[in-house]
């Protein structure tokens, strides 16, 4: 990808663009959970399901590095919004 991708949305959720995380990649940060923590990229209801991979690919193609060598970020269960009646009925 040319820089005149730029403004490709990566991360959806968060409304992060490729060339935002390019920015920080070149500022050092070279994995995947240094991204996340410094753009929210991969905070976002999906959890990085969206996303995760072509920040893992951007950084590999950025610095140069094998795909198996970027550290991937921590992922967690989708955010999924509940009735709360759901949970009042467990206290019964
Ligand atoms: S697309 Fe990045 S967190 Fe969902």
């Amino acid at each position: 990808m040319s820089d005149k991708d730029n403004d490709i949305i990566v991360c959806r959720c968060e409304e992060i663009t490729l060339g935002e995380i390019r920015e920080w990649i070149d500022r050092g940060y070279g994995s995947a959970g240094e991204i996340k923590r410094a753009l929210r990229a991969g905070m976002g209801p999906c959890q990085g399901r969206g996303c995760q991979d072509i920040i893992m690919r951007e950084i590999s193609r950025r610095l140069n590095i094998p795909l198996d060598q970027v550290e991937a970020g921590s992922v967690r269960p989708p955010v999924k919004p509940i009735k709360i009646g759901l949970l009042a009925d467990r206290g019964e």
